[in-house]
């Protein structure tokens, strides 16, 4: 186990309190009485720590189990250090997940927010959630949790702009990265995904809700073993668009879905999401120099709505081969429209 090392730069909030929820009394910690400063300038590096969850979810009977670690509304906020945190999941992953917390570190409302060289593993969902924020960072990080543990997303980021994600290694039962509703200028460089469910947009509409998504950007990243490579799944029924998405120079080695847009996500449950007549417009989606290996037939699934078809995906260079060579690769193709160029493989039948 590592130390855990915060670096707190206070900006505007004059106190600072962590609550490490279920560690027994005190739960809230204020930083100033352990020799934080929180005058802006001081490195108030001083909180160090292991960071380990209790064992035992009942621990957060009485008290609010959406949250672990928690910073709201911190200015000018750089969290890093060379250790662990562990959110102990194994007990999470066997209840129900309405009782689960949704997330092992949450930032809310939080500005100029540096996360990096964190380790984080098993959370009990989410590992890391950004939430309310702009202009965040997140870099060279270690998120790891099994293959089969449930809604242990990677990174979570909804209702936040300007956020760049890279140079991290994100393993787990979920998405290694979902971006929610809300979400503008987003930068994600340099991830190893793996196991896990790939890069997501998405779910967007759920319940019929309103979601935008505009200038995402996924480059130079490598997904090892995941069920999905980079996916952007709606429900039927929401309102709203995800445009202006590029997903380039990315490598795929025995992934069961490469590039997928499932407009009908229905969580699971086939056919008990009807087909509507709102939809999540779906456009200007750019995939660029994407290769390699699909574990399944659908290396290319492009799903898109009866009533709102996607339009301006444009693709160049993109080679998707079999992982085992038993299997043809194929590119299926409903209500989608936009541009081929460069080399295809396999080719899309509907685009220009
Ligand atoms: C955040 O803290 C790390 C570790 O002390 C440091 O290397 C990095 O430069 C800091 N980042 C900012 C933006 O201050
Ligand atoms: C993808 O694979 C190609 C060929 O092996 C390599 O040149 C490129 O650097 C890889 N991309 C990434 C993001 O690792
Ligand atoms: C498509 O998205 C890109 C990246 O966000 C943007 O620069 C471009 O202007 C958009 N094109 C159209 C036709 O909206
Ligand atoms: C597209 O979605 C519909 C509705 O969920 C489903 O029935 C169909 O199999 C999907 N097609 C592809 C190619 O994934």
């Amino acid at each position: 186990m590592g130390i855990f090392h915060v670096m707190i730069l206070f900006g505007l909030v004059p106190l600072l309190e962590v609550g490490i929820v279920g560690a027994g009394s005190p739960l809230v910690f204020n930083v100033l009485n352990f020799g934080a400063k929180g005058n802006g300038v001081a490195d108030d590096t001083q909180i160090e720590g292991t960071v380990i969850a209790p064992n035992d979810p009942r621990k957060w009977r009485g008290i609010d189990p959406t949250l672990w670690l928690q910073f709201e509304s911190v200015s000018k906020l750089n969290v890093s250090g060379s250790g662990e945190i562990n959110g102990r999941g194994q007990n999470w992953w066997k209840q129900s997940c309405k009782i689960s917390p949704k997330a092992a570190i949450k930032f809310a409302d939080c500005s100029d927010l540096w996360v990096t060289n964190l380790r984080s593993v098993d959370s009990q969902q989410f590992h890391i959630s950004i939430l309310n924020s702009q202009r965040v960072t997140i870099s060279n990080l270690k998120i790891v949790a099994p293959g089969l543990s449930p809604n242990t997303d990677g990174i979570h980021i909804q209702n936040s702009q300007h956020v760049r994600v890279e140079k991290s290694v994100i393993g787990t039962g979920d998405d290694c990265i979902s971006i929610g509703t809300s979400v503008y200028d987003v930068h994600i460089e340099q991830i190893a995904c793996g196991p896990g469910h790939g890069i997501s947009i998405g779910s967007l509409g759920k319940y019929g809700t309103e979601a935008t998504v505009e200038d995402v950007f996924v480059r130079f990243s490598n997904f090892y073993e995941t069920t999905n490579g980079v996916r952007i799944k709606t429900w039927q029924g929401g309102k709203g668009f995800a445009r202006g998405i590029s997903f380039e120079h990315c490598n795929f080695t025995n992934v069961d879905n490469p590039i997928i847009i499932d407009q009908y996500y229905c969580d699971g449950v086939p056919g008990k999401c009807k087909n509507q007549k709102n939809t999540i417009r779906v456009s200007n989606v750019t995939y660029s120099n994407l290769q390699g290996t699909s574990r399944t037939p659908a290396a290319i699934s492009l799903n898109c709505s009866q009533s709102v078809p996607c339009n301006l995906l444009q693709f160049d260079m993109v080679n998707l081969i079999s992982s085992d060579h038993k299997i043809n690769p194929q590119a299926y193709c409903i209500n989608a429209h936009g541009n081929a160029k460069g080399f295809i493989n396999p080719k899309i039948s509907c685009l220009q």
